[in-house]
């Protein structure tokens, strides 16, 4: 707690950084069963080369840092370097790119709740903090998952989750490190988007029930949760303008106003769609919302380029330009530039 306050400036300048000049966040931090499982879908090597070929592509990608503020990274990848030999952290820190890491250990069943799962971590969690703090990394990020369903999630696993997500927080801002607090309500089902919300609510009502009990400090915080949305199942069909309001009135009815910066995953939507939502909801507002509403993309940035890339050198250049115009128009989004025309351009 006695360092917490003494890193309170930096951890509010690391925030306010993340959520500066209309850019967003990377997720790049995928655990490598995850990585594998992206890249065998297309055929690309599981190896420890190729995915570290596939992060060097990514940083090194020239623009990037015009549209991205930080990139968040894996444990084998935030010690890996380019094949010239540069730490990937170097590469960060040279172009002005905030390194965060993930430090959840996942997310994992819970025998007698079927279908839900509680996300593990906290032990020897400050050691690990510490360690990534002295290497360079700004911030880091934990991610619970909820899935919807008749009776789910059950308040257990609500509360354990706000929990754990609490006292990560709580941690990582002793040791320095901005908290990226992602609670994710998936998107698999059927449910509408007025139960998403339900749900939603219930979600982060807690989460910053625990943060509070846990004395983090909200401005030294980034929020990154999911849009409101219906399920990928669900019969009814929602308008964009639903979706919007959904999103916006279950942030302003549970978010502190003191909280810098909310960060949306994309959650399994297309790239376009993702931008197109986060266009919608950073210009429907009349009034300013009190928080930077930003992204913290991994799929609805990277998949394309994945695809094009497919693992071969002589796609580096196409897959890097392909990155670039998600990375740029979500900083498009950002200001509500975000066109269809964009899209047409696309190289
Ligand atoms: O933890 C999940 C990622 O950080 C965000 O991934 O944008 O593909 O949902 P996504």
């Amino acid at each position: 707690m006695g360092d917490r306050i003494m890193n309170t400036q930096a951890l509010i300048d690391t925030a306010q950084a993340l959520v500066a000049d209309h850019k967003g966040l990377l997720a790049m931090d995928e655990s490598t069963p995850t990585c594998n499982r992206r890249f065998a879908a297309l055929g690309i090597p599981q190896t420890e080369d190729a995915r570290r070929a596939w992060r060097e592509l990514i940083i090194v990608t020239r623009g990037l840092n015009e549209c991205i503020s930080g990139v968040i990274l894996y444990d084998e990848t935030i010690r890996q370097h380019t094949q010239e030999g540069t730490s990937f952290l170097n590469v960060l820190i040279e172009s002005g790119i905030l390194a965060g890491i993930k430090v959840d250990m996942g997310a994992k069943e819970v025998p007698e709740h079927p279908g839900e799962k509680i996300t593990a971590g906290l032990d020897g969690l400050s050691e690990r903090l510490a360690e990534y703090a002295q290497m360079g990394a700004r911030f880091a990020k934990w991610r619970a998952v909820f899935a919807i369903g008749e009776a789910l999630p059950g308040h257990p696993c609500i509360e354990a989750n706000a929990h754990a997500l609490a006292c990560y927080a709580a941690l990582c801002q002793d040791a320095g490190l901005v908290p990226v607090v992602e609670p994710e309500v998936l998107m698999t089902g059927t449910h509408t988007l007025a139960r998403c919300q339900e749900v939603t609510v219930q979600v982060l009502t807690s989460v910053f029930h625990h943060l509070q009990e846990q004395e983090v400090m909200l401005e030294g915080i980034i929020l990154k949760p999911n849009m409101v949305l219906p399920g990928l199942n669900c019969a009814e069909h929602s308008t964009a303008d639903a979706v919007t309001d959904a999103t916006i009135a279950c942030l302003l009815q549970v978010v502190p106003v003191t909280v810098p910066g909310i960060a949306f995953l994309s959650g399994g939507q297309s790239p376009q769609m993702a931008s197109s939502r986060l266009n919608a909801l950073n210009t429907v507002s009349k009034t300013p919302l009190p928080w930077a509403l930003t992204f913290s993309f991994a799929r609805a940035i990277q998949q394309p380029a994945l695809e094009i890339w497919h693992g071969e050198n002589v796609n580096v250049e196409a897959a890097q330009a392909a990155l670039l115009h998600r990375a740029r128009c979500n900083h498009a989004a950002r200001r509500g530039a975000y066109t269809d025309a964009m899209e047409q351009s696309n190289p």
